[in-house]
């Protein structure tokens, strides 16, 4: 690190899996320093810490008065926000907060107003978005006739517990697919209308205490006239599994997954891998903008997240209501 550069002190909330990778990212950074970490207990947040070097608290309240962090990453339950963000904004703390943003949309919308009257600097993890692949099927989309896409999050149930509990994650639409309707929205434009099927098909659903759907397909129709339809489904066994979009045009197939990009044009099939990490370079962007104020390499901030998880809901309400829902602009 050049000299006169600061470190940039950050702080962790969550001990759980995805709180590691992003901390293992970040400890491997220049500049960066894992400064603390938060946990529902002091013990486990200790634990952790000693990994990185870093201090443990069981209250967000004593790390806040604890150390003088430069930002926050918030990798916590789609059911645990709301009073972590709320604490931040206080404190006008930046942060980069995990998808979803919530389990409905009333928590997110009062987060959202609070960052939108202090301009504070947010990033939320849609790391899709800053995949080589995404910004190619994104730059070819432009240049295309678009007609439809037809996409799939076909998994296995995650074994956390608040996963399965629609109190917990918001069901499989809300915690996991939603990176494919952020996908879609950030190549193709913004969502005016949703319709949705969900299902309970699991044989050892009691069993297992399963409340989400296990099946679901969701139709979207973009103020472009342009529509979707993407369906999931969490009952797989594990270790099989269907994650992608395909975008039809009068030009080919753009066949999108989290591995490639594959065009198909007539007599021509080309495919680009995807090469680069995601998370690293989200976590760059991030960064970045912390240290020097210039947003512009974050792919999805709260806001623009707020809009993806507009749209999830508005597929679990109609699932319930048995309509379409207008998505208001
Ligand atoms: N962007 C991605 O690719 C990606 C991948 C995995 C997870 N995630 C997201 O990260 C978030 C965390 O997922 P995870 O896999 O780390 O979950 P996890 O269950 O492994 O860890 C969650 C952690 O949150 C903390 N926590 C705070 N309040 C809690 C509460 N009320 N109940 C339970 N835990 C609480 C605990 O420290 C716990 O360890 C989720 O929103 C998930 O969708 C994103």
């Amino acid at each position: 690190m050049s000299r006169g550069v600061k470190t940039m002190r950050i702080g962790i909330i969550g001990t759980g899996w995805f709180s590691k990778v992003h901390a293992g990212i970040l400890s491997g950074m220049e500049g960066v320093q894992v400064k603390a970490i938060c946990g529902t207990s002091a013990e486990k947040a200790q634990q952790m810490a000693s990994r990185y070097g870093a201090s443990g608290y069981g209250q967000l309240s004593d790390m806040l008065d604890g150390e003088r962090l430069d930002a926050v990453y918030i990798c916590v339950p789609p059911l645990a926000h709301g009073e972590v963000e709320r604490q931040l904004l206080q404190r006008k703390i930046p942060f980069l907060v995990e998808k979803p943003l919530g389990i409905g949309t009333e928590v997110p919308l009062d987060i959202l107003s609070g960052i939108q009257s202090s301009s504070l600097i947010t990033s939320v993890g849609y790391h899709f978005r800053y995949m080589e692949t995404s910004l190619r099927l994104k730059e070819a989309l432009a240049r295309q006739s678009a007609g439809m896409a037809v996409g799939q999050w076909m998994g296995s149930m995650p074994q956390v517990a608040w996963w399965r509990k629609q109190a917990g994650s918001g069901g499989q639409f809300i915690e996991q697919t939603t990176h494919l309707v952020d996908l879609l929205r950030y190549c193709a434009g913004e969502v005016e209308e949703v319709q949705a099927l969900y299902g309970q098909r699991m044989q050892r659903r009691e069993d297992l205490g399963v409340e989400v759907a296990d099946v679901g397909t969701v139709s979207l129709r973009l103020r472009s006239g342009f529509i979707a339809n993407i369906s999931n489904t969490c009952l797989l066994p594990t270790g099989v599994s269907r994650v992608g979009l395909t975008f039809y045009t009068e030009e080919g197939m753009l066949d999108w997954s989290p591995e490639r990009l594959r065009m198909s044009e007539t007599g021509q099939t080309t495919e680009w891998p995807n090469g680069s990490d995601p998370y690293a370079l989200e976590s760059a962007a991030f960064i970045h903008a912390v240290r020097t104020g210039d947003a512009s390499r974050i792919l999805s901030d709260y806001a623009d997240a707020f809009r993806t998880h507009l749209v999830t809901c508005a597929a679990l309400e109609s699932a319930a209501a048995g309509r379409p829902i207008l998505i208001s602009e």
